[in-house]
């Protein structure tokens, strides 16, 4: 099987997801593939990949597509983000919709979880004003598997004890007869959860008062990024809005973004 068969599937990845990949990755490609290939009766992921490229896209290309997503991601991951945002972003966010009484919070790409429950439990502990207020959360993934993990809001031992502080567990999780942690029905049930390609604009979301959108851009070419950050402009709140994203990414020169630093961490105005 030549290497130009896998660059066309690699072209079609993009096309359709964004991710960038190429031969240099072909050892990823071919143990991610490897169970959807054996599943689906193709002796290689070679085989599949051949015919993932020769056929109309259908759920297949997307179980495919989704096999090749990286879905990293813990509680409280880069703790000086979620200090910046307690100490400073969501202070000043709450200010700016005090005579509203109403927060939009969106959580794009956002894997299983973990993030968008750690803001919540934060905000819980923090600013318990809040309860009174109009608070929509937002997450969504391109992933199905990552959206129904998200959704059931169940952890391993070893999933909360990466980065969830210890005092958290009692108190916003219970503990399953087979070991694991949901999340209370209160902290997820405060959250909606839907698939959303970042490629595409969303219908029906409102505008958001802060947009978290991070570690996910960095799988993205230059061409790719500009397209979503301009569907993510069209959705922060023009006047206070902030856009976070993660600790090794940038927005390179789109001119529609002001940076503001708050302590270490830059967020984004849209202008
Ligand atoms: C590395 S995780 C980041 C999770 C979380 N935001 C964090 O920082 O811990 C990247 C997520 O982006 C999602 N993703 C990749 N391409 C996407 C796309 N085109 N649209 C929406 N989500 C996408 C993946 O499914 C994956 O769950």
């Amino acid at each position: 099987m030549s290497l130009e068969t896998y660059a066309q599937f690699y072209a079609l990845l993009e096309r359709q997801v964004g991710i960038q990949l190429d031969h240099t990755k072909k050892y990823l490609t071919d143990s991610r593939l490897a169970h959807l290939a054996t599943e689906h009766g193709h002796d290689s992921v070679a085989s599949l990949v051949k015919f993932l490229t020769t056929s109309p896209i259908g759920s297949l290309h997307w179980n495919a597509f989704e096999a090749l997503t990286t879905n990293e991601t813990y509680f409280f991951r880069d703790k000086q983000v979620f200090d910046g945002l307690a100490q400073t972003v969501l202070p000043q966010l709450i200010e700016a919709r005090r005579s509203e009484r109403a927060l939009r919070i969106y959580c794009a790409a956002a894997s299983t979880g973990q993030e968008v429950y750690s803001l919540l439990m934060m905000m819980r502990e923090l600013f318990s004003d809040l309860k009174a207020w109009d608070v929509f959360v937002q997450a969504s993934d391109i992933s199905e598997g990552c959206l129904e993990r998200a959704k059931l809001g169940v952890y391993n031992l070893k999933e909360v004890e990466r980065g969830l502080p210890p005092e958290f567990l009692p108190k916003y999780f219970d503990k399953l007869p087979d070991g694991n942690f949901k999340i209370a029905a209160g902290i997820r049930d405060a959250v909606h959860f839907s698939r959303q390609n970042l490629l595409d604009e969303p219908a029906g979301y409102p505008k958001f008062d802060l947009i978290l959108l991070r570690n996910v851009l960095i799988y993205f070419g230059n061409e790719t990024k500009v397209r979503i950050l301009k569907n993510i402009h069209k959705q922060l709140a023009r006047d206070h809005g902030l856009l976070l994203l993660g600790a090794t990414e940038s927005l390179l020169s789109h001119a529609n973004f002001r940076a503001e630093s708050i302590g270490k961490v830059s967020f984004y105005a849209a202008v």
